[in-house]
């Protein structure tokens, strides 16, 4: 494999951008007004304006060739078609088709993996009616009001931030709560307050065999059979979402309770997998069809569309280069919608778990940088927090602003102050413009500022924004942003040459913890600890728990 860093496509980039890093966004759009409408593109019914770029229409010419030096077409069609593109875990990577229409056909290693995904769907969606219409009842024969998916990871924050992104279609009477900490004020302040009679756990683990995930279950059912009196209790009670059966059973949840998906889904691609069940049994399974034909509008977008109109392929590249022509370290994804209060979380496993990585996926050490550190808040909160290094700082940030035209709901103090919505639309706004525009010292100066304070006030501008718009926060618009941000993760990866979707980092921590709770729980301490620092602080500890 061909080092990215040693190819003419990067020689050209690094040139351009010293062309680039003199001039502002000032004088990019006095040159060039008509950036402001060329520079936009579609993709299903996301809008994007990435006019307010530190980059040309040359700028993306460049890195679309770098793209394709990258080999992306094929890489494209490698993924989509099931390739294993997961080198590291020989294993196909296709969260695509998890949201295929029925009517298409796949055959990855002799199975039509779309007839094994809508037959999942359909036990879902039956379970999901069953639950929704009150005809499946828990032990006593009380009807489900809250679902509790156990799960950590993408078995987690993927329906933990839809819930929260959709809860305005629930229309069943059932709320939905996420337990994912091993630290016991989770899952103790989760059963706080809710009826075992009426309460479904959902235990997602793609393995089942996460620690926090199978201790927060059994703490769980040990609290429903406690109180319900009853071992039997347990199958009306508990669900299982998962692709090791084997394991699922030795928990003790009957199979036939268990909603099943593949090895080729990845755990933070698999929020439209059976992963997404208690979403399912919240808003519908109609609801649940259309967000899944909304993540498949953007991969037909992402599949079919020449780069330099692919949204994807533009903001991934865009990632690029400023991670690696312009040193910035971070990305921040700033959606004004406190629906979306759990995306930046959900963005951030997605995308550092997945290009977190210093290894190519040949072996090599990458050259490049690598793996946008993502973080965020929903606007307006973050303005009145942590904008003001955005605007000020010394540090480049580049970021993400998500917008809806239209509210679920809008409200309105009713004295003729503007709604709440606009409100929040005006604000997005103003922020890109203060951060791509500024305020320069003249202009502070001339609205009779001391000349001391001058200095202060000035608005530096030239900071990068992407603007995405979009008609309002649906199912459907939902799985069209999750998707755009899936591929752009994988567009990243492949400039970078690596293995987006294995995630051997985590595995060391995970094995040490083990080894380390006897450390901590024995009668006797043990010189059982992997260094010096760790044994004094298991001593201080043992100390502090009376040991
Ligand atoms: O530790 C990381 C990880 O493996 C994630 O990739 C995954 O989403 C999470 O743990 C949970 O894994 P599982 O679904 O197998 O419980």
């Amino acid at each position: 494999m061909a080092d990215i860093t040693e190819t003419s496509e990067w020689a050209a980039l690094s040139e351009h951008q010293g062309e680039l890093a003199t001039r502002n966004l000032r004088e990019l759009f006095a040159d060039d007004p008509a950036r402001a409408e060329r520079m936009t593109v579609t993709a299903g019914d996301l809008f994007l304006d990435y006019s307010k770029h530190r980059a040309t229409g040359e700028t993306i010419a460049r890195l679309v060739a770098l793209a394709e030096k990258a080999g992306l077409r094929d890489r494209i069609d490698a993924m989509f078609s099931g390739a294993r593109i997961n080198v590291s875990e020989n294993r196909a990577v296709l969260h695509t088709a998890l949201r295929l229409p029925a009517s298409a056909e796949l055959v990855v290693d002799g199975q039509d993996v779309v007839a094994e995904v809508h037959a999942v769907l359909e036990r879902m969606g039956e379970f999901s009616d069953r639950v929704r219409s009150g005809e499946w009842t828990g032990f006593t024969g009380r009807r489900i009001t809250t679902v509790v998916n156990i799960g950590i990871g993408g078995s987690d924050l993927g329906p933990a931030m839809a819930y929260e992104a959709l809860r305005d279609y629930a229309d069943a009477g059932i709320d939905a709560r996420f337990v994912s900490n091993v630290d016991p004020a989770d899952i103790t302040g989760t059963l706080a307050g809710l009826d075992p009679e009426t309460t479904l756990f959902i235990v997602a683990s793609k393995t089942f065999g996460t620690l926090e995930t199978l201790t927060n279950a059994r703490v769980a059912r040990r609290w429903l059979v406690e109180r319900l009196g009853d071992e039997k209790a347990v199958s009306r009670h508990f669900v299982a979402v998962s692709t090791n059966a084997e394991r699922v059973a030795d928990f003790g949840i009957d199979t036939d309770n268990m909603f099943g998906f593949w090895d080729w889904v990845g755990g933070r691609y698999s929020m439209d997998s059976a992963i997404g069940l208690s979403l399912m049994v919240v808003v519908g399974p109609a609801r649940f069809r259309e967000m899944l034909d909304g993540f498949h509008a953007v991969d037909e977008h992402f599949r079919t569309t020449p780069f330099e109109r692919n949204m994807p392929v533009l903001m991934a590249l865009l990632g690029v280069w400023y991670t690696d022509f312009f040193g910035a370290q971070t990305r921040a994804v700033l959606p004004y919608s406190q629906r979306l209060a759990r995306f930046p979380a959900y963005l951030q496993q997605l995308t550092m778990e997945s290009n977190g990585k210093s290894v190519r996926a040949d072996g090599a050490p990458v050259v490049a940088q690598t793996g946008e550190i993502f973080w965020g808040e929903p606007g307006t909160n973050g303005q009145h927090a942590f904008y003001q290094l955005l605007h000020q700082g010394t540090r480049l940030v580049p970021a993400d602003f998500i917008g809806f035209a239209e509210p679920f709901e809008d409200a309105s103090a009713g004295d003729g102050t503007p709604g709440m919505h606009d409100l929040l639309v005006a604000n997005l706004l103003a922020q890109t413009s203060a951060l791509a525009f500024g305020k320069t010292a003249e202009e502070i100066a001339s609205e009779g500022t001391p000349a001391d304070v001058v200095p202060h006030k000035v608005m530096p501008g030239n900071r990068p924004t992407n603007t995405i718009l979009v008609p309002k926060l649906t199912p459907s618009t939902l799985g069209q942003l999750i998707a755009l941000y899936e591929h752009i993760v994988f567009v990243e990866g492949t400039v970078w040459g690596i293995d987006s979707f294995d995630q051997w980092g985590v595995e060391l921590g995970k094995v040490m913890a083990n080894q380390l709770t006897p450390a901590l729980t024995a009668e006797e301490p043990s010189g059982d600890t992997p260094d010096a620092s760790t044994a004094a602080l298991v001593r201080r500890y043992r100390e502090l728990r009376g040991r």
